[in-house]
């Protein structure tokens, strides 16, 4: 059996950051672009969300409902697990769980992000697919979308969409022989 995939939707800067320093996203609102931006397509293709605690943390201060609530929403953390009603948090190993998550039947796995637990999921080869959606400023610093540090990741490009300002790339990462 095939392993399910997991796929990193994310937006992005032009220069590679996914939120300023101070946790902010305005400069992403402020972006004309189009309906959802593709968002309820992806969302469709998924069952589960994966992401690190402080993007849990910055998602539920944005909003008043956890917004995954129809999906398994797990989130990593090094400190103690939480409970919450709709979300397992775990500090295992992240490669064991993604590849045991992976294994698992059903649609795609959502890797929300952010860039911390994004690296370690480069470092360890876990990631089968990348959608940015690039949103056309400079912002000229803030939280990496990629630290430093990872070994070479070769890509195929699969898909160029835009949504008005934002131009979404979608590339499958290639796997090794
Ligand atoms: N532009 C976008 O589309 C987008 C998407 C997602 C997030 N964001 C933004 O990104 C920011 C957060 O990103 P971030 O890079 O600072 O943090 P993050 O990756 O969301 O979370 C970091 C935390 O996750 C846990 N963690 C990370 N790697 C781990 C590992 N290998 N094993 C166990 N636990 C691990 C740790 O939690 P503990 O500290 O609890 O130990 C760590 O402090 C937020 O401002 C959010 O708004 C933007």
């Amino acid at each position: 059996m095939d392993n399910r995939k997991l796929i990193l939707f994310i937006a992005t800067s032009l220069d590679g950051y996914i939120a300023t320093k101070e946790e902010k996203l305005d400069w992403l609102f402020e972006v004309d672009g189009e309906g959802d931006n593709g968002f309820a397509r992806f969302y469709e293709t998924v069952d589960t969300v994966v992401m690190g605690r402080r993007t849990f943390d910055w998602v539920n201060q944005e909003v008043v409902d956890y917004p995954y609530q129809d999906k398994s929403s797990y989130v990593f953390t090094r400190s103690n697990e939480r409970s919450h009603e709709h979300a397992v948090f775990l500090n295992d190993h992240v490669g064991t769980v993604m590849r045991d998550l992976k294994q698992q039947k059903g649609k795609s796995i959502w890797l929300i992000g952010g860039g911390e637990l994004l690296y370690t999921c480069l470092k360890e080869r876990l990631v089968d697919e990348v959608i940015l959606t690039v949103a056309p400023k400079l912002i000229g610093k803030g939280i990496p979308l990629f630290r430093e540090g990872f070994d070479q990741i070769d890509l195929t490009l699969k898909h160029v969409h835009t949504f008005n300002q934002f131009v979404e790339l979608h590339y499958v990462v290639d796997q090794k022989a």
